[in-house]
């Protein structure tokens, strides 16, 4: 079991990832660190290569690289949509499956999925590793969330693909949820809280 941090980075330079991890760990019980920091606020964002193929593999890559310019302890995420008609995609590629934001790599899947009507043949799920180095450790905790892609864009909350993404058991897309409930259900909660196992409360 570990004992509570003093200080951590957060590997991301995605404010929205950021603010929900900060929320979940902020939240825990378990007195999990004082002080959680955003990486670009640590320093000017560094150049990371994401050449792994796996989600863990990514988040190594990001935590270690931060690990090594701040010698802080440092967790990443990556994490991703999985379709099940696009053979899983856009997996790793989530973030840059298209040129654009969001909303263009949401209108790619709309577009992608234009012929697949029913909410069976919709299916997908997020997935999320998150990687946490300090002191030459490793510790990797995984989580997942199955649901639909909806027909049509709704809900201003969260980032990414949340406008089209229904969480299994809720009618909504997980930006028309609130945080408060996205932050107990989501894939990166999941992942947090088997995270947290590690920890001291
Ligand atoms: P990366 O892990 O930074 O490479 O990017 C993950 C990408 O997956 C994000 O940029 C989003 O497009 C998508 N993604 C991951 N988690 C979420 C989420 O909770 N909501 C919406 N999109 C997400």
């Amino acid at each position: 079991m570990i004992n509570k941090l003093e200080k951590l980075i957060i590997a991301t330079g995605n404010k929205g990832k950021f603010e929900e991890l900060k929320a979940m760990l902020s939240g825990a019980n378990k007195n999990f660190a004082d002080e959680i920091i955003f990486a670009p606020e640590f320093a000017k964002q560094i150049n990371i290569v994401e050449d792994g193929s796996s989600y863990e593999e990514n988040a190594e890559i990001k935590a270690r690289a931060w690990a090594e310019v701040s010698g802080l302890p440092c967790l990443a995420d990556d994490s991703g949509l999985e379709v099940e008609a696009l053979n899983n995609a856009p997996g790793i590629y989530s973030a840059r499956i298209v040129d654009g934001d969001d909303n263009a790599r949401n209108l790619w899947l709309l577009d992608k999925l234009k012929n697949f009507k029913d909410k069976s043949s919709r299916r997908a799920r997020f997935a999320a590793s998150l990687v946490l180095i300090f002191n030459n450790n490793k510790i990797i905790a995984n989580g997942i969330c199955e649901g639909y892609i909806a027909e049509k864009i709704s809900g201003s909350n969260g980032f990414g693909y949340d406008p089209l993404f229904i969480p299994k058991g809720f009618d909504v897309t997980f930006a028309d949820l609130s945080s408060e409930i996205k932050n107990k259900i989501s894939h990166r909660a999941l992942a947090v809280k088997n995270l947290l196992k590690n920890f001291k409360n």
